[in-house]
Order: structure tokens, then C-alpha cells, then sequence
């Protein structure tokens, strides 16, 4: 039975201990797993003998209208999935006061590369994330952690925020994993109803629309982000935001080359969804 660890003072316990045997990675996670987060557990324990899984749906990244409470949970299930993956053990907090106790008033405030894209549509989102994410830094110790490109901006976001704030932990992408058909993995996936699943694709047909003028030779940023809305549109999805951006400051490029990347936030029904990917990658 893979150890669980429900305590703050617990997992630094735990991850001490492990330390003395050699590196230790970190996979951080709010649960409800699928294969992207399976990826990233096994390629954790590629590159360390000991990989710490952590399963914490942080309050702090949510704003009060968002998904909090109806956030899909699956503990059980998560587990098995950790032990199968080759995690070491879990932490998942008992619950919110275990990583934010009475009394917590410090907060990471992330830069420029947290303000476009979601940092935009959802004001506070990063600060959450890089609190929640520099507490299980500081204390793991982790030599390493892992996160998916699905979230790309956040990926950026949280390597400045461990080089800036010399935490020590080297920051691991890894790609998006995708459905056979090309949607992205995600939790909130799970939200889709039978009818929204088909439109859902329309994130990954606009990617592939906006590679496929791109390998014809379209360059003009406006013209490119323009098929990519009226693919959304057509697929009865609505656009929070479709922007190329380059990759590593997350700028607005005059031009598009091979590595300018497509970001989409768009909603199906309800439900909110993300994808992003370079314009010269293979679709
Ligand atoms: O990507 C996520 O699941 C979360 O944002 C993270 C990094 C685990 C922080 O809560």
C-alpha cells in the first residue's frame, strides 16, 4: 500500500528521509488523475529513485465564482494510479488549514509572465499557484518537479519563480497528452457533457488550423489568430482568449516563426479549457 502522508510537518518528515537515499522529484497535482499526470509521475521516476505525488485541490488559486467545490476528486482512484505510475508516496494536505493555517498572510507575487492569458482572465490565479507551489518546494527540498505543458504559462511562470527565488528545484516540462481524437488531457474534462465533448475539440482542430497555414506560409499574427476564432466559433465554443505569443516571455511577436505558440482558453458550456502548442511543431 503506497504511504500516505496527510501533515505538513509529515511530508518534510518523509522527504528528508528519502533524501538521504539520493534525489528526490516532485509531482505536484490536484488530483483526479489521467494519463498527463501519469506521464509526469513516470518520467519523475525516470530521473529520481524517490518521487514524491502530491494531490491538493489549492484554494488559493481559485477565484470564489470558479470551480472549487465541484473540482473532480477521486482519492481512491488516485492512489492506485500513484502506486502504479512508481510514486513513492502521496501528500495530500487533510485540508486547506494544513497548508494554510490560522493566521497565513504570505504570498508569492508573480511577474510579468503571470499577467497575459489566464493571468488576465483570472486575476490571482498565479499568486495561488506559486504560493502553494513554493510551499511544497520548501518543503520537499525536491531536487526536481515536474509539470505539463498543457498549463505552459504556468510552467514559465513557476521555473521564473524557483530561479528567482533560488529554491532550488529544477522545473520539468513535459507534453501535453492528448485523447486519440486530439483533445488535451485535463481533469475538467470530466465536466464535458455528451454534447460538449464533440465541440471541445474544436481547441485542437484551431491549433491544427493555425499549424496548417502556418507550413503554407502564413506569417501575419492577426491573419493566424483570425482562423483560429472562426474555428473556435465554429465549433460553438467561446473564446476567452486565442493569442500567439513566443515561448519564453511570453510576448506578442510581430511576425510568427516555428516556435511562436498558439495559447487557447475557450468555453464549452460551462466548462473552461486550455490548450496551447508551437505553430512549426507536427500536429
Ligand atoms: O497544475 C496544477 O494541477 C496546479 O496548478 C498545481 C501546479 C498542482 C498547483 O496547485
Amino acid at each position: 500500500m503506497l504511504p500516505l502522508v496527510r501533515t505538513a510537518h509529515d511530508f518534510r518528515r518523509a522527504c528528508q528521509e528519502a533524501r538521504l537515499d539520493g534525489p528526490l522529484a516532485l509531482v505536484p497535482t490536484m488530483g483526479y488523475l489521467h494519463e498527463g499526470h501519469i506521464s509526469l509521475i513516470r518520467a519523475a521516476r525516470q530521473a529520481a529513485p524517490t518521487v514524491a505525488a502530491t494531490i491538493f485541490v489549492n484554494p488559493a488559486q481559485f477565484a470564489p465564482h470558479e470551480d472549487l467545490q465541484r473540482y473532480p476528486r477521486d482519492m481512491e482512484g488516485d492512489l492506485r494510479k500513484c502506486e502504479a505510475a512508481g510514486a513513492s508516496f502521496v501528500f495530500a494536505p487533510s485540508g486547506p488549514e494544513e497548508m494554510y493555517p490560522p493566521g497565513f498572510q504570505t504570498y508569492v507575487d508573480p511577474g510579468p509572465l503571470a499577467q497575459p492569458l489566464c493571468g488576465a482572465s483570472r486575476p490571482g490565479h498565479f499568486r495561488g499557484v506559486c504560493t502553494v507551489v513554493a510551499k511544497l518546494f520548501a518543503l520537499s527540498r525536491a531536487e526536481c518537479a515536474f509539470f505539463g505543458e498543457k498549463d505552459y504559462q504556468q510552467l514559465l511562470v513557476i521555473r521564473r519563480m524557483a530561479h528567482d527565488l533560488n529554491l532550488g528545484t529544477d522545473v520539468v516540462g513535459r507534453p501535453i497528452v492528448r485523447e486519440k481524437d486530439g483533445l488535451a488531457l485535463s481533469s475538467r474534462n470530466a465536466y464535458l457533457s455528451s454534447e460538449e465533448r464533440p465541440r471541445a475539440l474544436g481547441l485542437w482542430r484551431a491549433l491544427s488550423e493555425a499549424r496548417a497555414r502556418f507550413a503554407a506560409g502564413e506569417r501575419d499574427v492577426p491573419t493566424l489568430e483570425r482562423a483560429v476564432a472562426e474555428t473556435l466559433d465554429r465549433h460553438g465554443l467561446r473564446a476567452d482568449y486565442a493569442e500567439l505569443r513566443d515561448p519564453v516571455e511570453l510576448q506578442r511577436p510581430a511576425q510568427a516563426d516555428g516556435s511562436t505558440r498558439l495559447f487557447i482558453a475557450a468555453f464549452a458550456g460551462k466548462t473552461r479549457l486550455i490548450d496551447n502548442g508551437a505553430l512549426g511543431e507536427a500536429g
